[in-house]
């Protein structure tokens, strides 16, 4: 009955964990999880009620299939504002996430065994998004050396006849690091020499920044011809605690934004109304609830790394960004845990959820082997009382 692409198709591995996590949890287990991108604090109060408001004001139909002028509008403002880039509303589309927004890109870019390039760690869901798309992931490996970033002689390197796109994401899910305007600039130069290449830059987690400046450096700040063929995702999911409300979008050259709302009208139809007006309401009147946010991930940040620092055999690069920690845990593996062989991050993580009730994401998913993920979107005694539970873990390592 399936298709060979629903049979090679992997359901996403992270919300599979927070399944595990909840069915633990459902026979009495005091579980900590510590493995979702989402933030624990309610929706942007300026969004809820802007919700409420349109459903009791009977708002509620279809709008265009790429989302209402007014937000469109609002949302190139926003961009305008904090990048410097404009754009008009017919190069802007929303759409139901950035999950599925970074899908319908990947959708109409992709011709079959295209390859579009990603560094390690990525975002879990990258590799089958391109798959999906008929695209071939084409990996570049970066670590700690690299500080989990990309250089511009290893995109140089990567690139081959048949490279179409590179997909990125700063901050970055994993490791929350930041590509800085020089690093930008170097991996301009690169597109520069190769102009067939289409941009995907994942902006999701750039206003949930931790320095004076809130916000990410940007390819376009750096290189602005380039917006001809770049397209800047983001949305209201992490920023305005959305999750729910599924509402992202993108920027980006006319012809592919009206083929990604095309595309977007024959698979979803229009988003949701209700969401677009609470994602209006957010980007016009949110500045300061987000500002509280940061100040809460910073502080969170900080008693997260303390905490860190003091498990032995964990190395953790500070976070510029996001709400992740990401955790090498190399210096651990090969060890013994209860006559247990601990050779991987999948058994490390597997332990620590099975018999100590603390979920997190091995580095595996990410590309990463030997490392874990940690989302620190969560209260700093839940997150303290998961690092001393690793420790009694660690304690028995042989
Ligand atoms: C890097 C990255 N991009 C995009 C998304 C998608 O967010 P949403 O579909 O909720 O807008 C996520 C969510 O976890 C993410 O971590």
């Amino acid at each position: 009955m399936l298709s060979k692409r629903a049979q090679s198709l992997k359901a996403s591995p992270t919300l599979a964990l927070v399944a595990k996590a909840k069915e633990l949890q459902s026979k009495g287990h005091d579980v900590i999880s510590l493995t979702v991108g989402e933030p624990d604090w309610a929706t942007l109060q300026v969004a809820a009620e802007a919700g409420i408001a349109a459903i009791r004001e009977g708002d509620t139909k279809y709008t265009a299939a790429s989302g209402t002028i007014e937000l469109r509008k609002a949302i190139a403002g926003k961009i305008k504002n904090d990048i410097g880039t404009e754009y008009g509303p017919n190069e802007i589309m929303v759409g139901p996430g950035a999950k599925f927004v970074i899908f319908s890109a990947l959708q109409m870019i992709c011709d079959p065994g295209d390859e579009i390039i990603l560094h390690t760690p990525y975002w879990v869901s990258y590799p089958t998004m391109i798959e999906l798309a008929g695209g071939v992931p084409k990996i570049v490996e970066c670590g700690p050396q690299e500080g989990y970033k990309i250089t511009a002689a290893q995109l140089e390197k990567a690139i081959g006849p048949k490279t179409k796109g590179f997909l990125f994401c700063s901050p970055s899910n994993p490791t929350g690091m930041m590509y800085t305007r020089e690093e930008l600039t170097a991996l301009a130069e690169v597109f520069r020499r190769h102009p067939q290449l289409v941009i995907l830059s994942d902006d999701i987690y750039n206003t949930l920044v931790f320095d004076e400046t809130k916000l990410a450096p940007h390819l376009l700040q750096v290189a602005p011809e380039l917006k001809d063929r770049l397209v800047a995702v983001n949305g209201a999911s992490k920023s305005f605690a959305m999750t729910g409300w599924r509402m992202g979008w993108a920027a980006g050259p006319t012809k592919l934004i009206k083929a990604m709302g095309d595309y977007q009208s024959q698979a979803t139809g229009a988003p949701s109304s209700i969401a677009q007006r609470a994602s209006l309401a957010a980007i016009r009147h949110g500045e300061p609830e987000v500002a509280e946010t940061v100040k809460t991930l910073v502080r969170r940040k900080n008693a997260g790394m303390a905490v860190l620092r003091a498990v032995k055999g964990f190395e953790v690069m500070e976070p510029q960004g996001a709400f992740y920690f990401w955790v090498n845990l190399r210096g651990l593996l090969g060890r013994t845990h209860e006559s247990r062989k601990v050779d991987s991050d999948s058994v490390f993580c597997d332990i620590l959820l099975n018999e100590y009730f603390v979920a997190t994401v091995p580095g595996a998913e990410c590309g990463s082997p030997g490392f874990m993920r940690l989302s620190f979107a969560c209260s700093e005694e839940s997150f303290a009382a998961a690092i001393e539970r690793m420790k009694t873990m660690i304690a028995k390592f042989k």
